[in-house]
């Protein structure tokens, strides 16, 4: 066995079937449930694991692709672990306008991530997103559920400190 397909096993040993099991005891025998399943683990894992995609699968007795094609279909899905803090820098119009394309060399610079990537202590989790509606304080970004106006790059790591 190659060293990837032991970790993949490993993986699967020790994953919380239990916890999907009973997420689940919610939703068996009605129709249409997909996407609240994939919510409610969502929920309680941060993220989709693959393992509990593929256990779903085989409990709803459908194939493990037509759950994967539901979970890669809505963007709210994610497949990956994320961040603590998730920062959604704008790439609208008003934002390149004012030089956001500075900022952003700046913050995957601080981070050392690429737009979508997790820093590898799984503090922040880097995306860029269209048109926030804060364009009056272009370029802006927000950090969880705070929003951050006029950004220069020099002012980003003094930002990132407060996380
Ligand atoms: S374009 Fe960035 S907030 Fe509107």
């Amino acid at each position: 066995m190659c060293q990837c397909q032991e970790a993949a096993t490993s993986v699967e040993e020790n994953f919380e079937y239990e916890k999907v099991e009973s997420l689940l005891q919610d939703y068996l025998d009605k129709k249409g449930v997909m996407v609240p399943i994939l919510q409610a683990i969502q929920e309680e894992f941060g993220y989709l694991p693959r393992p509990a995609l593929e256990y779903v699968a085989k409990r709803l007795r459908i194939p493990v692709s037509k759950v994967f094609g539901v979970a890669t279909f809505y963007a709210q899905f994610h497949l990956e672990p994320r961040g603590e803090n998730i920062i959604r820098l704008c790439r609208g119009t008003a934002c390149h306008v004012r030089g956001v394309a500075k900022v952003a060399d700046k913050m995957q610079e601080h981070l050392g991530v690429d737009v979508g990537g997790t820093t590898p202590d799984m503090k922040f989790t880097y995306e860029e997103v269209a048109c926030i509606g804060a364009c009056g304080l272009a370029p802006v970004m927000m950090i969880n559920d705070r929003t951050f106006g006029k950004l220069e790059p020099d002012k980003l790591k003094g930002i990132l400190e407060q996380f």
